[in-house]
């Protein structure tokens, strides 16, 4: 429930500033699409510029992990080496790789191989091959603001089908982005790029998506991509959230590991790659964070 505020109360998003003279007019304009029947973020899902300096701080941690893995991966090295490089460097930075412990994951990121769709678990025994790709996924926590985003690698010279499809998701990403602006909806960049990856011949992930993200690991709003254009949470600025399609060369059908209780498979063994970024929606376009 939202708190009452008079006009002359000091705004909620920590400004100082009278609420007539900071929040109130935009407070009018969701209220106004929500009587119209649109879905709308609550108000504390609305990040304040204090807020969106942690999520930087915590998001420059992130890409510094994802550029040294970038840097030193290579066929022959296990991924248990990839979860030592992530936790060695998160760590140093006085930070908290998220995934840790994070309802029972047992490493600081998630590596998924080929077929793998995501939540792979890294392990010494798997060991990189030529000719694989490979999503490397980081989250981390600093001072309390987290950041999550996830990069391709191939290992070594990989088949050109599983290159083209490293690269078509990667352009999808790109394409989402052209729908993503103030007072747009979700579903806008939804259905970009389930289209656009469906005309490349792929299929897209309909169970796992993105998500909010800043004071926890994961927000509201889900983000999907097999939604429709003018569906889904509003977009307003100060809303952060992930953009991390998961995008197979076959079925789109996925599976759980029985064992493991998180690694997805995609259901015919084909090839599965997957982007993720974070941004947070400003003014006048958005802004991203984390890459
Ligand atoms: N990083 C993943 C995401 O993008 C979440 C992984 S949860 C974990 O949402 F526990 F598997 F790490
Ligand atoms: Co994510």
């Amino acid at each position: 429930m939202k708190k009452h505020i008079g006009r002359n109360d000091p705004c909620w998003c920590g400004s100082g500033v009278k609420y007539k003279k900071c929040h109130a007019d935009f407070d009018q304009k969701i209220e106004q699409y929500a009587r119209q029947g649109a879905y709308v973020p609550d108000r504390d899902l609305i990040k304040t510029p204090e807020q969106i300096a942690g999520i930087k701080a915590s998001a420059a941690i992130n890409m510094e992990v994802l550029d040294y893995v970038g840097k030193h991966i290579r066929p022959g090295i296990s991924t248990a080496e990839i979860d030592r490089w992530v936790y060695d460097i998160t760590t140093k930075r006085g930070a908290i790789p998220a995934p840790l412990n994070y309802e029972g994951f047992p490493r600081s990121v998630c590596t998924s191989i080929d077929e793998v769709v995501c939540h792979g678990i890294p392990d010494e025994n798997r060991i990189l091959e030529e000719g694989q790709i490979i999503n490397v996924d980081v989250s981390t926590i600093y001072q309390g603001y987290f950041s999550d985003s996830s990069r391709m690698y191939c290992i070594g010279e990989v088949p050109a089908e599983k290159k083209r499809l490293v690269d078509v998701v990667k352009q999808s990403i790109e394409v989402g982005l052209k729908e993503v602006r103030p007072w747009g909806f979700l579903g806008d960049m939804g259905q970009a790029i389930h289209e656009f990856c469906e005309a490349q011949g792929y299929k897209v992930v309909r169970e796992i998506g993105g998500h909010g993200i800043g004071l926890e690991f994961h927000e509201d709003p889900y983000v999907s991509y097999v939604s429709k254009r003018g569906e889904e949470m509003l977009m307003v600025p100060g809303l952060c959230f992930t953009i991390e399609p998961m995008v197979n060369m076959g079925t789109d059908e996925i599976y759980v590991d029985a064992d493991d209780g998180w690694t997805v498979y995609t259901a015919d063994d084909m090839p599965s790659a997957q982007w993720e970024i974070q941004l947070v929606i400003t003014e006048d376009g958005y802004e991203l964070l984390c890459w």
